[in-house]
């Protein structure tokens, strides 16, 4: 079985208690801590650049999965590999050299991966699929948390798992937005391993009690799926 990550977003958390609340998901069972850099061109909407993932960094003991929204990405990589991030995605559509980007967040050390925007057709990871360690597929148009799963998405994992499956047994599926106990179940027996969620986990009472729902609901699904 492909191991389950639960990362979540904190896009999502209270950005005054920041520190508190990494270590608060943290405890309560997240594997990754993802954060969403936007810079206002790729998305519309600006969020975190790296003094903030610095900052981060001090307090968390889990690795920081950083999600690059930005125009431009490979000349702002060697700022965030400094700032502490362990993981680096790029998007596929934030310009036209994504192997390069790849190369650049490997050759810092950080383990590598492209993120598919929804419309973005599976083909564009032909020639890319051998050279990063993740794919991550938005399951929402990026920009804000908080928004619907697009039902589509389902689809695209799946297809993404079944080419992995000739190709990459071992590869990582991230899924990133509308990610939430009652979406989870069909996103994990669609393919995916890794789940992003920042409003379903930020947004209740309970994080423990959330983390634990996703996972076990994943996990389910999975086992199920190979029965
Ligand atoms: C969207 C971001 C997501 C976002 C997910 O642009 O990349 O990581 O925080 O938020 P939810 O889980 O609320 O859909
Ligand atoms: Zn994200």
């Amino acid at each position: 079985m492909p191991t389950v990550a639960i990362a979540p977003s904190i896009l999502s958390a209270d950005f005054g208690r920041l520190a508190e609340e990494v270590t608060a998901v943290e405890e309560a069972g997240a594997d990754l801590i993802h954060i969403d850099v936007m810079d206002g061109h790729f998305v519309p909407n600006i969020t975190i650049g790296p003094l903030v993932v610095k900052a981060v960094k001090k307090v968390a003991k889990t690795p920081l999965d950083v999600h690059l929204m930005i125009a431009n990405p490979g000349q702002y990589i060697d700022d965030f590999a400094d700032a502490g991030a362990d993981w680096i995605t790029v998007h596929v559509e934030s310009g036209p050299h994504p192997h390069r980007l790849v190369g650049q967040i490997r050759a810092r050390g950080c383990r590598p991966g492209v993120v598919l925007n929804p419309a973005t057709p599976l083909a564009t990871l032909d020639y890319l699929l051998d050279e990063v360690d993740l794919v991550m597929l938005m399951s929402v148009n990026p920009g804000f948390g908080g928004q619907k799963f697009i039902e589509s998405s389902l689809k695209k994992i799946a297809a993404l798992r079944e080419i992995a499956n000739g190709r990459r047994q071992t590869l990582d599926i991230e899924v990133d937005g509308g990610v939430a106990p009652a979406t989870i179940a069909a996103i994990a027996a669609a393919g995916a391993n890794i789940f992003v969620a920042g409003s379903a986990v930020y947004g209740s009472d309970d994080y423990r009690a959330t983390i634990a729902s996703l996972r076990q609901r994943a996990e389910a699904a999975i086992v199920e799926k190979r029965i």
